[in-house]
């Protein structure tokens, strides 16, 4: 019978036994993932880990520094990269999905590939790639997370001449929940709703730009939050805000808005191939409706999402 107390177990050992006193490094993404590959590693390694988390500039709001801090807590060895900047120069004039997401992987493996020299002597890329990654990066046009599929045409990055280990590879999201669960990851990592890669920059509808990216932080913050403080946040297996590329007209005293709007998405999923909208409370959609458009300047209209998977992705890009 499969338990995560004894996987974890099995899992250290076999670590320790294939990397002995070589040196790992881990791109750390803030997710329950590469979180719980990362701590199964430092009970494996300890020190000879290093984890880099790199800022994209499309995280949540405040999600770079909140999450850096929570990694110090468990003590881990984290670098933290802020490349926001160069992302976002990356992706100018770019509107079309696939090219955002080659835009950012290629910009992802250039900021990790310069921080991974700076680590000596590493022999070892671990990845937090769970099974369903491996099934899907086998198929033709599912969403690829692996640093394999997008990597550079000109040549490999240095770091994929290192050997990869992937301690989570034969298991399902639930299953990463429980084994860091086990070996004590706090419930505010494992309860996480999963994110994208490429983050909001697929959820800018049309270009990427920093005003955009600060507009979308601000609106997703308040739902996000809303959700935790209503208690519907570990019913939705995802949720997150879309930044629409159209405007509409509004009134707001006696002078007429011509601003923004915003999609509000929230699923529930058991492995997001296919996935239900949620029917949350009128009242919260209400509350949290009035909540953006009075408080974030630029966005005077919110719409929320129903429709389910398949046919419509769970993102909209
Ligand atoms: P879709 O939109 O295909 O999403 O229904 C299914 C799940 O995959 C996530 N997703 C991505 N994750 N890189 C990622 O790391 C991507 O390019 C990407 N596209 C979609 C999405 O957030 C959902 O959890």
């Amino acid at each position: 019978e499969w338990t995560s107390e004894a996987f974890a177990e099995e899992s250290e050992k076999q670590l320790r036994e294939k990397i002995g006193d070589d040196k790992v490094i881990l791109g750390l993404s803030g997710g329950v993932d590469s979180t719980v590959a990362a701590m199964l590693l430092h009970r494996a390694i300890g020190k000879n880990l290093t984890c880099i988390f790199v800022d994209n500039g499309l995280l949540r709001k405040d999600e770079f520094t909140t999450v850096l801090k929570d990694y110090e807590v468990l003590g881990l060895n984290v670098i933290g990269v802020d490349a926001s900047d160069e992302f976002l120069e990356n992706l100018k004039g770019i509107t079309e999905p696939e090219a955002k997401r080659k835009a950012i992987g290629n910009t992802f493996i250039d900021v990790f590939d310069r921080e991974a020299k700076k680590i000596e002597g590493a022999t070892w890329l671990a990845q937090g790639t769970i099974y369903p990654d491996v099934i899907e990066s086998q198929s033709v046009n599912g969403p690829s997370k692996t640093i394999k599929s997008h990597h550079n045409v000109g040549g490999l990055p240095d770091f994929m001449t290192l050997k990869v280990v992937e301690p989570l590879r034969i298991l399902f999201k639930d299953e990463v929940r429980r084994v860091g669960r086990s070996i004590g990851l706090p419930e505010n990592f494992i309860k996480r709703h999963p994110f994208p890669g490429p983050g909001l920059g697929i959820r800018i509808l049309g270009e990427v730009n920093a005003e955009n990216v600060r507009l979308l932080q601000e609106a997703d913050a308040i739902y996000i939050n809303g959700l935790i403080e209503e208690g519907l946040y570990d019913e939705v297996w995802q949720a997150g805000t879309i930044l629409l590329p159209v405007q509409s007209v509004g009134v707001m005293g006696d002078e007429r808005t011509y601003e923004k709007a915003v999609a509000l998405r929230a699923v529930t999923s058991t492995d997001g191939m296919t996935a239900d909208w949620c029917h949350l409370p009128y009242e919260f959609l209400a509350k949290v409706s009035n909540q953006i458009i009075n408080q974030v300047r630029g966005i005077n209209r919110v719409v929320y999402d129903i429709s389910s998977k398949p046919p419509a992705t769970i993102e909209w890009e």
